[in-house]
């Protein structure tokens, strides 16, 4: 297993909706452990595959270990592996603060369902279905989010979104990472 590059913002890649999977090869389940690997190295609770710079719908998820999750002494499922998700049911409405791996030092509320219910195939193409509330609720929205080529800067309406560019420029966060 590796650690992959995360690609930031305002990198090509983020903004393309990415391909359905179609062949579950060593290829792919090296992908996988990558981005598990990838997502526990930097403290992030998700990561979409286009994140690492493959245009593939992937993503991996584990908030078990968030301080949400222990506040409130949720039983998190433990890792999330989902290939070709898709947000069958969406219902309520709540705002919390979000980051992004992608978004570095950037941190925001960001209005998301409250409950949602997501289909998709497991590593082994088996089909899976999930449904989260609160904080896992969340991640399965901004990693679908992700391999739809949708930032969480798209979800905050346009005025907040300019104020987000014009600061996100000047900061020296802002490495210039376009490969
Ligand atoms: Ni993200």
């Amino acid at each position: 297993m590796s650690i992959l590059e995360i690609k930031k913002f305002p990198n090509a890649v983020l903004k393309q909706k990415t391909s359905p999977v179609t062949n579950f090869d060593s290829e792919l389940q090296k992908l996988i452990d990558d981005m598990i690997e990838t997502m526990y190295a930097n403290h992030g609770v998700g990561l979409a595959a286009n994140q690492v710079g493959v245009s593939k719908r992937v993503i991996v998820i584990d908030v078990s270990k968030s301080e949400e999750e222990h506040t409130k002494k949720k039983q998190a499922p433990p890792l999330i592996v989902l290939i070709n998700p898709e947000i069958i049911h969406a219902e309520g409405e709540y705002e919390s603060e979000e980051g992004c791996l992608s978004l570095p030092g950037y941190r925001t509320i960001v209005k998301r369902a409250e409950r949602v219910k997501v289909i998709g195939l497991d590593r082994e193409e088996k089909p899976v279905e999930i449904e989260g509330t609160g904080l896992l609720s969340r991640a399965l929205q901004h990693e679908i989010d992700h391999i739809d080529g949708l930032l969480l800067i798209d979800r905050i309406g346009r005025v907040k979104k300019e104020l987000f560019k014009k600061r996100y420029k000047k900061s020296t966060l802002a490495v210039t990472d376009n490969k």
